[in-house]
C-alpha cells in the first residue's frame, strides 16, 4: 500500500514537471512570437544597428500578416503575406538557402537591411540581423501561419530592359484615371501620401509638368515594375499591366491639370 503511494506521488510529481516545464516552453516561445509581433510593425526598427540609417519602413508596410485571400483588407502591398514563410524552407528564388532560412527570418534578413537600413542589394548581408530578432520573427511567422502554407507565388525579378519592355506593352493599353485614383490609394499612398507630396517616396507629381510627358508615364511604369533603391518592385501578381496603366493614367491626369 505503502509503495504504490510512492509510486503515485512521483508519477504526479514527474507530471506536473512536465506540464510546468511544457507551459514554460509555451510561455517562452509566445514571449518570442509577442516580440516578432512587435518589431513586425515597428518603423525604428531598422534602426537598430545604425539609427541614422533607418528608411522609416516597417515589414508591415510591404507585408500583410494574415491571410489576403480569405482576408483582404483593401491594400496592395508589394510583398507577399509572410502566412506560410516557415514552411517555404528557401527564400528569395534561391538566394537564402535552407542551412541560413531561419538565421535570415525566412527572407526577411534580406529586406531588414534593404528596406529598413537601406543597405544597396548588391551589399546586403541577410544574415546581418541580429540573432534574437530573426528569432523573434520567425516564431511570429510560425504562431501566425499554423499548418497554412501561404500563397503560391514565383518571384521573377526585372532588369532595366525588361521593366522597360514592361512598360512598352503597359503603355499600350488604354488606362482609367478613376480607377487609377483608388489603386494608388491601395498601393502607393503608404510611401508616396499624394501624388503631389512626398513621403518616404519622392513627389510624383512636380508643380512644373514635364516637358515629355509620354516618357514620364513610361518611367512611372517601369519603376514600379523594377522597383528603385528603397522603393520595392511589384510583381503582376500584386498589380497587373491594366492595373499599373490605370495608376500611370491617374497621375497623368493631375499632370495635365498643372498646365
Ligand atoms: C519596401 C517593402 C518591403 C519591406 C519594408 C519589407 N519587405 Fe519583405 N519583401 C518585399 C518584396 C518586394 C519581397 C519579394 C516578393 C515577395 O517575396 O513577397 C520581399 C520578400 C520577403 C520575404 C521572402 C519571401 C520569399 O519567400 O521569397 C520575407 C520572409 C520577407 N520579405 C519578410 C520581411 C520582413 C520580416 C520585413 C521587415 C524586417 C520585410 N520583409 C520588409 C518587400 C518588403
Ligand atoms: C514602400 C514604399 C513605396 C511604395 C509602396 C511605393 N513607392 Fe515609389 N518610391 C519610394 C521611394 C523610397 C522612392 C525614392 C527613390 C527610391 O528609393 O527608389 C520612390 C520613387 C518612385 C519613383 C521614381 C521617382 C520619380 O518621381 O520618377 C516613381 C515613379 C514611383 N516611386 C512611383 C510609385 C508608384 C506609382 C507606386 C504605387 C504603385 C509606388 N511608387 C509605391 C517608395 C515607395
Amino acid at each position: 500500500m505503502y509503495k504504490i503511494g510512492v509510486f503515485v506521488l512521483t508519477a504526479l510529481l514527474t507530471l506536473s514537471l512536465a506540464i510546468i516545464a511544457n507551459a514554460e516552453m509555451h510561455e517562452k516561445a509566445n514571449e518570442k512570437a509577442k516580440m516578432g509581433r512587435e518589431l513586425f510593425s515597428d518603423p525604428s526598427f531598422g534602426g537598430t544597428l545604425d539609427p541614422t540609417k533607418v528608411s522609416g519602413l516597417s515589414c508591415s508596410d510591404c507585408h500583410a500578416d494574415f491571410d489576403e485571400a480569405t482576408t483582404p483588407d483593401g491594400r496592395i502591398r508589394a510583398g507577399h503575406s509572410i502566412i506560410g514563410v516557415p514552411h517555404r524552407g528557401e527564400a528569395k528564388g534561391g538566394m537564402i538557402t535552407a542551412d541560413i532560412f531561419a538565421r535570415a527570418a525566412g527572407g526577411g534578413g534580406f529586406c531588414y537591411q534593404h528596406f529598413l537600413q537601406k543597405v544597396p542589394s548588391d551589399k546586403v548581408d541577410p544574415i546581418a540581423i541580429p540573432e534574437e530578432q530573426a528569432e523573434a520573427l520567425m516564431a511570429y511567422f510560425e504562431h501566425v501561419s499554423g499548418d497554412n502554407k501561404g500563397p503560391d507565388f514565383q518571384i521573377t525579378m526585372l532588369d532595366k530592359d525588361a521593366a522597360s519592355a514592361a512598360a512598352d506593352k503597359i503603355m499600350e493599353m488604354k488606362g482609367d484615371a478613376q480607377r487609377g485614383w483608388k489603386l494608388y490609394g491601395q498601393a502607393c499612398n503608404v510611401c508616396h501620401p499624394t501624388a503631389q507630396r512626398p513621403g518616404i517616396g519622392s513627389q510624383l507629381v512636380k508643380k512644373r509638368p514635364p516637358r515629355d510627358v509620354e516618357k514620364r508615364k513610361h518611367r512611372i511604369a517601369a519603376y514600379v515594375r523594377k522597383g528603385g533603391f528603397t522603393m520595392p518592385f511589384f510583381t503582376e501578381d500584386r498589380l497587373s499591366d491594366q492595373e499599373i496603366a490605370d495608376i500611370v493614367a491617374f497621375i497623368a491626369e493631375l499632370i495635365d491639370k498643372k498646365k
